[in-house]
Order: C-alpha cells, then structure tokens, then sequence
C-alpha cells in the first residue's frame, strides 16, 4: 500500500463489541482494507473506549492490518502494550503530552509504521515538522471522542495543503481522515487528496456493509 492506494479502513467503535470477532470477520468479508481501532482514555477525549486488550482480541481474529488510533494524553507511556498487542501502524497526537519525535521514532524502531493525528483546530504547522518521520498523517474530520458526528468540511484545506508539502518535499506519508466518513464526505477527501478513509458508522451500521465500503472506495 502507498500513498496512491485507496484504503477503507472501518472503525470497530461502530461495531458490535459483543461479538467482536463476528464483526472483524464480517468487515474483512465485505472488503475492509485495515480495521482501525480507536483507543480512548477518558482525558483526552471525554470517552472511554477500550486498550491493549482489544486490540489483541482483533489481532487473534483476523490477519488484517490494524491501524490503532491513540486518542490518549500518553501515548509515549502506553506504547509499548500497544505495539505488543499486535497493531501494524499506531497514530498519536500531535496534542498529546509527549515527545513527539521520540515516540514516533520508536513506534518505527519497533518495526510497525508511525502515524500522526492531528484535531480539527490544530494548525498544519504543528505538525510540518514531523512529516519526515511519518507513513500517516491523519486529519480529524470531527472533534474526536464519539463516532457518529458530522464530517467538517473546513479540515480538506489541510489536506490539500499536506498533499501539496508532501509532493514539494518528495514525502510519501498516507493521508487518513476520520469522522463522518461516508461516500459522499469521502468523494470529497479523496479529491482533496486524502487516500485512507475510516468510517464507523457508515459501514458497520448499514444495512449492506459491502456496499457501503464499495461506495466510498469508488467514490
Ligand atoms: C472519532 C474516532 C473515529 C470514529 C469515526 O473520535 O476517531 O474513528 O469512530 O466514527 P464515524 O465514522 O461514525 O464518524
Ligand atoms: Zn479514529
């Protein structure tokens, strides 16, 4: 996978958490690129989701590629449960309280691929300086803590923007956004030019999940 693919990557916060392996195999069957997995601390995010155990869970269920999104305040101090529960790729925040550099650097040390988040009102600035050391930038199209919200539609100038440091300086980190994702918000990102989508609600709530994901990767 590089930057020009396009990856569906539904969000098992949207899923059914009394039958996760039922809903892990059901999203890999209706064509799920990666699964992410959003881990909340309650203090970051006023929402507490789940940790390293889920993620472990997942990774016993199914050999897809899991994308774990750390929406913790810190992330350098729970990395390692996290890298050793099984996750492929780990996205932290620019927020959180933490050296960023150096988590980054170990997320890759420990041979998985590094992600950085950023929120809705945090500047592309912020995280200009870490765009060599990453293989994700992720854009928040929600203010992050709950699934379900609407997509912001002001946060594909950043993207745009990413896209466009990323071609200058012959970059080639994937752009990820999350939050309201559905076909429509997804035709949008990937021509700002986005390329991961996560999508919780859209997908493992439909009536049709496999349409669903066929609908934003062909949008
Ligand atoms: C938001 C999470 C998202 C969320 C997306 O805090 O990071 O991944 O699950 O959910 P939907 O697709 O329902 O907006
Ligand atoms: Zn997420």
């Amino acid at each position: 996978m590089n930057f020009h693919d396009r990856v569906i990557a539904p969000s098992l916060l949207a899923a059914d958490f009394s039958n996760i392996g039922g809903e892990v195999a059901r999203a890999v069957a209706a064509g799920a690129d990666w699964m992410h997995l959003d881990v909340m601390d309650g203090h970051f995010v006023d929402n507490i989701s789940f940790g390293p155990a889920m993620v472990q869970t997942v990774d016993r269920a199914s050999d897809i590629f899991l994308d774990v999104h750390l929406m913790i305040s810190r992330p350098d101090h729970y990395l390692q449960r996290f890298i050793d529960a099984g996750s492929d790729l780990i996205t932290v925040h620019v927020e959180a309280d933490h050296d960023v550099a150096e988590t980054l650097r170990r997320i890759r040390a420990a041979g998985l691929q590094a992600g950085l988040a950023l929120n809705p009102a945090t500047p592309l600035a912020a995280v200009e300086p870490f765009l060599d050391q990453i293989d994700l930038l992720l854009c928040m199209t929600v203010v992050p803590g709950f699934g379900g919200q609407a997509f912001m539609p002001e946060v594909l100038e950043k993207v745009t923007a990413a896209a466009e440091i990323r071609q200058n300086k012959n970059l080639s980190f994937h752009i990820e956004v999350d939050g309201g994702i559905d076909d429509v918000t997804a035709a949008r990102s990937f021509a700002a030019g986005a390329n991961v989508m996560v999508a919780g609600s859209s997908t493992f709530r439909a009536p049709d999940m496999a349409a669903a994901i066929a609908a934003i990767r062909h949008a």
